[in-house]
């Protein structure tokens, strides 16, 4: 999606919001463009593509100036040409705005502009912005931003700089992430922090309908119905080599290596192995009424919905509450009615998507109590929850996720395991669960040390244009995610499905070209599966099989065999879906396709 980086101080600005635009690439963009300021003069130039392209566009041209806003823009309204790219000017050149969001009422004002003689250049909403704050400006060009916010609705953040106002530079929020950094010599703001890592860690989060004016020296924060706003700075765990590649290839591959690390992060100072019973700081501010909890609806997108899917047996094995996942597009759509006990459990990497945060607001609004499983701290669904649990896994960069879905699933099985010691777990099974989730970290290594065979897996069966994915009860998520993992970064056609569907329809694609990735580890689930097996093995379809290591008879059975160590039931997720990520990772690059930031997608995905 869109990303927003500028920079107002004492050094020249090019080089800095270009090396933080760099940083904002993994979320999915097709242009992007920067305007530099130095006095009255402003230079903005823009290319579709790469963040190259805008590169070698630029040149050898010396760009002076001490503020500067970038883009990266991820079509909405209109193509991505040159033209629609990011920033936009009004006619007279003195406003240039970048903008993340979607401007709702633009046609209105577009058409009411035009009735004035506003000749427009680009088919963006964003445009109108331009045009709003330049006829808004009279001396003040917070004022001017501010006017126009009441006149826009819809979401945005944007930053915007004035010919006739060097030095400083507006940024303003409704539904678009903002974040203020304040750096030695100068300030920043950013949609993501990953922007600005590089130069500091101090931040401040812009809330909804807020504006702020950075200048060299400081900046002022105040609301949309100009009230001054003062808000403590915060301290980001990040570091700058979080966003650099360490040596591996790419991102993904990075973070799934990372996974025993993002596991132990997960559980750092939260298990209590003597008493079996998870410490949750996060949510101890409504731990009272959170422990007669008798309901939980889930909410998420993609990946973390998966997670979500996996939460539900999790909740349902340990807890006596009874669970229901939603995509979070959908949930909107039915007839919400919660029992008073009932907790909205959102779960996002991110926490700025769209999706998940329409979610929270409309079961806000019919009275919810609010949870979140967030990443990003200070994100907006952490900020709109009642409490959480925050991942502490770190920016992860590659657009698939991985590492975080891991960390979802950890958590998830904290939080079940803190209920159900509460509700009716006996202190032989906590101490069990938690002994058993210490050891993870361990087994996750274990099973990325067989890359090298998953990787010839992978070289045999990637030129297979379609692929299923089955599993059952705990791993049928895990097949879902197997599936989406290969799809969105190889472009192979591959299916998720509940196993015990697999006679209901998908087996009549089966054949010798089409291989099946069968989650098999020796749980309640397996002799089902087993038959699976054999039912796709006697229509000649290869299988892949995702097994409890030492398993001779899915050995048998199977073409290939990817083996896991033994866990609980429970938690055999964590694990299984490790060779699923690498499996599509390897097609991926078999394939070589463009891994970190695969075409039309985007990490955060702040549109409806
Ligand atoms: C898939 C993927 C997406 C995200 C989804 C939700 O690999 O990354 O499906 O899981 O867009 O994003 P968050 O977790 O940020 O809400």
């Amino acid at each position: 999606m869109c990303g927003i980086v500028c920079y107002v101080g004492e050094k020249e600005a090019k080089a800095i919001v270009l090396e933080g635009l760099k940083r904002l690439e993994y979320r999915g963009y097709d242009s992007a463009g920067i305007a530099v300021q130095n006095g009255s003069e402003i230079v903005c130039l823009r290319a579709v593509g790469k963040i190259s392209e805008l590169e070698r566009k630029i040149g050898e041209r010396v760009i002076k100036g001490n503020s500067a806003i970038a883009h990266t823009r991820w079509a909405t309204h209109g193509e991505p040409t040159e033209r629609n790219a990011h920033p936009h000017t009004d006619e007279s050149e003195n406003v240039f705005v970048i903008h993340n969001g979607i401007i709702e009422n633009f046609f209105a004002i577009k058409k009411n502009l035009e009735k004035r003689g506003i000749v427009f250049k680009s088919e963006t909403d964003t445009e109108v912005l331009a045009h709003l704050i330049a006829l808004n400006f009279e001396d003040s060009l917070g004022e001017a931003v501010r006017k126009t916010m009441s006149q826009v609705e819809g979401t945005f953040g944007i930053a915007v700089i004035h010919r006739h106002v060097p030095g400083e530079i507006v940024v303003a929020r409704r539904g678009s992430p903002l974040i203020i950094g304040i750096g030695e010599d100068g300030h920043f703001a950013a949609s993501d922090v990953s922007a600005m890592v590089r130069y500091t860690n101090k931040v401040v989060h812009l809330n909804d309908n807020e504006l702020a004016v950075l200048t060299a020296k400081g900046f002022s924060i105040s609301t949309a119905q100009a009230k001054t706003v003062t808000r403590e700075t915060e301290t980001v765990e990040w570091q700058p080599e979080d966003v650099e590649l360490g040596g591996f290839p790419h991102f993904m591959l990075k973070e799934i290596y990372e996974q025993p690390e993002t596991i132990l992060n997960a559980m750092r100072g939260r298990l209590e192995p003597g008493e079996g019973v998870p410490k949750l700081g996060g949510i101890m501010p409504v731990w009272d009424h959170l422990k007669e909890c008798r309901h939980i609806e889930i909410v998420a997108c993609g990946t973390s919905y998966h997670a979500g899917c996996v939460g539900r047996y999790v909740f349902e094995r340990l807890t006596e509450i009874d669970v229901q996942v939603e995509i979070a597009s959908e949930f909107r759509y039915r007839k919400l009615n919660f029992p008073s006990n009932t907790y909205i459990i959102a779960i996002s990497q991110s926490g700025e998507t769209a999706d998940t945060l329409a979610a929270i607001r409309e079961a806000r609004r019919k009275g919810a109590r609010l949870l979140g499983i967030v990443n990003v701290v200070g994100s907006s669904i952490s900020r709109e929850t009642d409490a959480g649990v925050y991942n502490h896994a770190g920016p992860e960069i590659g657009v698939a996720s991985t590492k975080i879905f891991v960390s979802q699933l950890t958590i998830l099985t904290l939080l079940a395991l803190l209920l159900g010691r509460h509700q009716k777990l006996s202190l032989t099974e906590g101490v069990e669960a938690i002994k058993s989730l210490s050891e993870l970290p361990e087994k996750v290594k274990k099973t990325l040390s067989q890359d090298n065979h998953i990787q010839a897996v992978a070289e045999k069966y990637y030129p297979c244009s379609n692929w299923l994915f089955l599993g059952r009860k705990y791993q049928y998520p895990i097949a879902l995610e197997g599936a989406l993992k290969l799809k969105e970064i190889s472009y192979i056609h591959a299916e998720g499905y509940a196993a015990g569907e697999m006679k209901h329809g998908p087996i009549a694609l089966i054949n010798p070209e089409m291989p099946t990735v069968a989650i098999v580890p020796q749980d309640s689930m397996y002799e089902k599966m087993i038959s699976n097996i054999q039912e796709i093995k006697s229509r000649r379809g290869p299988v892949i099989a995702i097994a409890t290591e030492g398993d001779d008879r899915v050995r048998q059975l199977a073409d290939e065999v990817i083996e896991v160590p033994p866990t609980l039931e429970y938690l055999y997720p964590i694990l299984t879906v490790v060779p699923c990520q690498l499996l599509a990772y390897h097609c991926a690059r078999f394939l070589s396709r463009d891994i970190d930031k695969p075409r039309n997608l985007a990490k955060s995905v702040t549109v409806e």
